[in-house]
């Protein structure tokens, strides 16, 4: 391989490396079969009901439920809320023993997006978002 050649695709392996970054970026954008909602159940058509939480405001404490059963080798794994701007505000995990029911406290007057996710050890990552 020529010098000039050699040079020419270190360049162009430096300008994809610096497009990474931009392109994991634009990845949340991309969310069919990963992320799975009321609207978009994707793949897991049909069980939607199950796996979508259940949220409810009272005063400052959000409650979080997810209608799914709970066994040993299927449940509901965690809930996680998210505040506008994507500010992580609290995870519950739960064991299969447990019931997928969380409660989460919201700061003082909030008011903006909430985003809830519920995880299914077999269903995946389903999310809802409410406005407060
Ligand atoms: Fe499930």
């Amino acid at each position: 391989m020529q010098r000039r050649q050699l040079a020419a695709r270190a360049l162009a392996g430096a300008a994809i490396a610096a497009a990474l970054p931009i392109a994991a970026r634009a990845m949340p954008e991309q969310n069919e079969n990963v992320v799975f909602s009321a609207a978009d159940p994707g793949h897991w058509t049909g069980v939607e009901a199950l796996h979508v939480p259940d949220v409810t405001v009272d005063g400052s404490t959000l409650t979080v439920k997810t209608p799914h059963p709970m066994s040993q080798p299927h449940y509901i794994v965690s809930h996680t809320v998210v505040l506008e701007g994507g500010k992580f505000l609290d995870r519950k995990t739960f064991a299969y023993t447990d019931q997928p029911v969380s409660t989460h406290t919201l700061p003082a007057g909030y008011k903006g997006l909430v985003t809830v996710t519920s995880t299914c050890n077999l269903h995946d990552f389903w999310v809802k978002r409410i406005t407060v």
